[in-house]
């Protein structure tokens, strides 16, 4: 069962705490899934949603505070998880396809925290003042020191 690990970690405890309880989200629902109680795994499904709209609030506002620049991408990877959930709910009223939910939960959460999610990681370190972030060279200021005419970048000359 996919499970948070200190690897996923995004370096924010906020993020981290809510893709922990996500993944402790999908554990409710196996458990419920596998027991056979329906409402129980619909109710679970209903919590994960609820969770997971949350954080991707939160997140989407991280990124657009922190000016990561693939942040119209990773949403749009959002709005398709939702929609997709949204199928599979409308379809479990049908029969039960819990298997099939709890599998694309776990491969989707584990996949997109795992490589989208650490995309905007040094943009948060860099708020940190932890690690220089690729991008436009930043000014020279302070004591007067003058500002080189090509910034600080290491680009190979052209
Ligand atoms: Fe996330
Ligand atoms: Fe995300």
């Amino acid at each position: 069962m996919a499970k948070w690990s200190v690897s996923l970690s995004t370096t924010s405890p906020l993020l981290d705490g809510q893709h922990e309880a996500l993944f402790g989200c999908v554990e409710e629902l196996t458990s419920a899934a596998s027991e056979g109680r329906t409402l129980l795994t619909f109710h679970a499904v209903l919590q994960l949603r609820s969770y997971i709209e949350d954080h991707f609030s939160t997140e989407e506002a991280m990124m657009l505070s922190h000016g990561f620049p693939g942040r119209a991408e990773h949403v749009l990877e959002h709005r398709r998880f939702s929609a997709r959930l949204s199928e599979l709910m409308e379809e479990n009223i049908r029969r039960d396809n819990s298997k099939e939910m709890i599998e694309f939960l776990e491969r989707w959460l584990w996949d997109h925290i795992a490589r989208r999610d650490q995309e905007y990681v040094p943009y948060l370190q860099r708020a940190e003042g932890k690690e220089a972030v690729p991008g436009p060279a930043q000014p020279v200021t302070g004591n007067g020191a003058r500002q080189r005419d090509e910034g600080q970048d290491s680009r190979p000359d052209s």
